[in-house]
């Protein structure tokens, strides 16, 4: 499905800060200034090292934390104001979220039915209870699970099958954009591929958008239309996949890069990791601001590592 960049951002994030004050004289400055948009059906890739702030930023938008500045937009409705209580509905079913650890996230005492049932159940989105069954049967056949799961709890099910229950319950209240905050990270390798190509199918079918975390680049390179690249809370680099991958521009950015394996193994010999070391890089995050390298790829620096690095 072809993406349609002239139109209004699903999600509009602009000079985002998520400050948290941990003691009188201690503020952790999670998320400092970040400004990204995503578009109806895009998926766009956030990845960072850990502690970054990646969740914060997804747990902004979902208004899980009060922005310390900064605004966010969502369809069309600045979200960062006070929400009217239509609104609210709206955030709660148009914007839903999957989490990276599957058993601390579904509740272990409730069946898989009753687990995906939940956000129709508080919205009241369906007539009786054959109708709300159809569609629980019916999403549990979209992610690849079968009816018979629906009266299972949680613990019985594999790794993989349990992210794919996280993946129902978002689905079923037909969300414009989903959150996934590493959902792949904890499964085994080979499931991580199974369970990226059902989101992708998915989101073909429903054209919904995500915003897709991880912590290396490997991860968001098959699923991500565009990219950003995260590092202490600014968002250092952000393009089309292709840009980010093709022309690198921030030395944090191609030590991501350089970070990944290669599968062929006489290339992986002589893969170079490089390193990056921000206290003695002599680069001030807090000095540079947005720079156009072409086409939708940003680089965040002064004019000068412009200059140097483009
Ligand atoms: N509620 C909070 N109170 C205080 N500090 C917080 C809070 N939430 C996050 N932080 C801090 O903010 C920074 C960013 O955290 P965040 O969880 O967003 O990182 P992350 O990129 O998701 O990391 P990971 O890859 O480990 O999940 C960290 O330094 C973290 O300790
Ligand atoms: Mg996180």
């Amino acid at each position: 499905m072809a993406i349609d960049y002239s139109g209004q951002p699903l999600l509009k994030v602009e000079n985002l800060k998520q400050h948290f004050k941990v003691s009188n004289t201690y503020t952790v400055k999670a998320v400092e200034g970040v400004s990204f948009e995503i578009y109806p059906g895009e998926t766009y890739g956030l990845v960072g090292e850990s502690g970054s702030g990646k969740s914060t930023i997804g747990r902004s938008v979902i208004r899980l934390y009060d922005p310390t500045s900064g605004s966010i937009t969502f369809d069309g409705t600045d979200i960062t104001k006070k929400l009217t209580r239509a609104d609210k509905k709206k955030l709660r079913t148009e914007m839903q979220m999957i989490f990276q650890d599957p058993m601390s996230s579904l509740n272990p005492r409730k069946k898989v039915e009753d687990i995906i049932g939940e956000g129709l159940d508080i919205h009241h989105t369906y007539e009786n209870r054959a109708q709300r069954d159809r569609l629980i049967k019916d999403i549990l056949a979209k992610v690849g699970l079968a009816p018979e799961h629906a009266s299972r709890y949680p613990h019985q099910f594999s790794g993989g099958q349990r992210q794919r229950v996280g993946i129902a319950r978002a689905l079923i209240m037909n969300p414009k954009l989903i959150i996934a905050d590493e959902c792949i990270s904890a499964l085994d390798v080979s499931i991580q591929a199974q369970v990226v190509n059902l989101m992708k199918d998915i989101q073909q079918e429903t054209g919904a958008a995500y915003l897709f975390i991880a912590h290396d680049l490997s991860m968001v390179k098959y699923i991500s239309d565009r990219i950003g690249v995260l590092h202490l809370g600014h968002l250092l680099e952000t393009g089309t996949t292709e840009e980010i991958f093709s022309n690198p521009i921030h030395p944090y950015t191609k030590s991501l890069l350089s970070a990944i394996p290669e599968p062929n193994p006489i290339v992986e010999k002589n893969r170079v990791a490089e390193s990056y070391d921000y206290k003695t890089s002599g680069i001030d995050y807090n000095q540079g601001f947005n720079h156009h390298v072409g086409g939708s790829h940003y680089v965040k620096c002064t004019d000068q590592e412009f200059a140097k690095w483009a």
